[in-house]
């Protein structure tokens, strides 16, 4: 139900003229004795002070109240339409009001250096994300470029470790050669598929050899170092629903941080098994651990606590899990390691570019 609305100057002469009507009655009661020539004028005296104490307030209720009040409208209209410019006038009164126009006023100053801050924000990250977006466009133009080169050395390094006898001591640095190249052609996948990501082409199949391929390439990483990788199968597995070139990665880059975790000897387990309706794949390592507070962080694109790092694996990993409907966790002990968890559902529900 709507309120009546009842004017505040009603509501505010009412008592006064009730008061005033109940002192007139009080005087009509106490004159009765009085001649009525003497009674009349009395009466109209008293009446003529009663409407003059009436018409007295409301002026004076007027002045205080009701001009600070309309200009506070006017202002809060003026606030609505967009306009930050505004300040009231009573600002100046020694009363409460006067409070009232000061904080006003004080809070539209911080409304207005609070929007200039945004304003400045806004343009800065505009301006930023243009910056990327150019510098994305150049080095995946870059990326493209160096591939094409790199295929051709990589041809020509695996000729020539073809042809080099097993005992020249060559062998040790062609085979550095092809981890390096592997190296750089993660970093360009990474990127590429950062800068132009694409749907994965999902595809029913087994999920343990795509983990194995993985580990197997991760395994040449470490050959010449004190860490061991660990691959615990699930044989019973269902296939699963997914791009095994992309959960290929994802594996990969996850591998390649447990490896670079381990500073001197060390261990990484690679376990595959299956929970619910969803297949579990954990990468844990016996490394440095992340610190709590970088947590929150790792997934960032650009995030990287290495020299050389990008930053870019674990954020295209979990987008990639996420495009699988899937998910990744983390949990990590600073000094005793690192495990990670991605979980693949068996049937994605919704197929993307399916070719079953
Ligand atoms: N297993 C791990 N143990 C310790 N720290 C990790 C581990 N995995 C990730 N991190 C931390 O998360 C950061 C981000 O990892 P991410 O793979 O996204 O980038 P990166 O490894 O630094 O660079 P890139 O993968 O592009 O070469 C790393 O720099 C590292 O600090
Ligand atoms: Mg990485």
């Amino acid at each position: 139900m709507e309120k009546v609305r009842v004017k505040w100057q009603l509501k505010a002469l009412l008592p006064v003229v009730l008061v005033l009507l109940g002192g007139l009655l009080l005087f009509t009661a106490a004159t009765v004795s009085y001649r009525n020539t003497e009674r009349n004028t009395i009466l109209m005296l008293a009446g003529a002070g009663a409407i003059a104490i009436c018409a007295v307030s409301l002026v004076v209720l007027a002045y205080l109240i009701q001009r600070p009040m309309v200009e506070l409208q006017e202002k809060v209209a003026l606030i609505s339409e967009g306009d930050l410019n505004v300040a009231v006038s009573f600002s100046e009164r020694n009363d409460e009001i006067g409070d009232l126009g000061r904080n006003f006023n004080h809070m539209m100053q911080q409304l207005r250096e609070s929007r200039k801050e945004i304003e400045t924000m806004h343009r800065t990250q505009m301006s930023r994300a243009e910056h990327l977006a150019t510098l994305g466009e150049l080095a995946t133009g870059l990326a493209h470029e160096i591939r094409n080169p790199l295929a051709g050395i990589a041809g020509v390094i695996e000729i020539i470790g073809r042809d080099l006898p097993a005992t020249s001591p060559a062998c040790g640095m062609v085979k550095d050669v092809r981890l390096e190249i592997n190296q750089i052609n993660r970093i360009l996948t990474d990127l590429l598929e950062t800068a132009r990501p694409h749907p994965p082409m999902m595809m029913r199949s087994n999920l343990n050899t795509t983990v194995e391929h993985a580990v197997m390439l991760a395994r040449q990483q470490v050959l010449s170092k004190p860490i061991k990788i660990e691959l615990h199968q699930a044989p019973q597995l269902p296939e699963v629903e997914h791009d095994s070139d992309q959960i290929h990665q994802v594996i990969l880059n996850l591998l390649l941080n447990a490896v670079q975790a381990i500073d001197g000897d060390g261990t990484v387990r690679v376990e595959i098994s299956s929970r619910g309706d969803c297949a579990t794949i954990v990468v844990s390592d016996t490394g440095k651990g992340i610190p709590e507070q970088q947590l929150q962080q790792i997934f960032r694109p650009f995030f990287t606590t290495k020299g050389n790092g990008t930053g870019l694996g674990l954020s295209l990993a979990r987008r990639i899990v996420e495009e699988h409907h899937g998910r990744i966790h983390v949990k990590s002990v600073v000094g005793k390691g690192t495990q990670f968890e991605v979980l693949l559902p068996f049937n994605a529900p919704v197929a993307h570019g399916e070719s079953s």
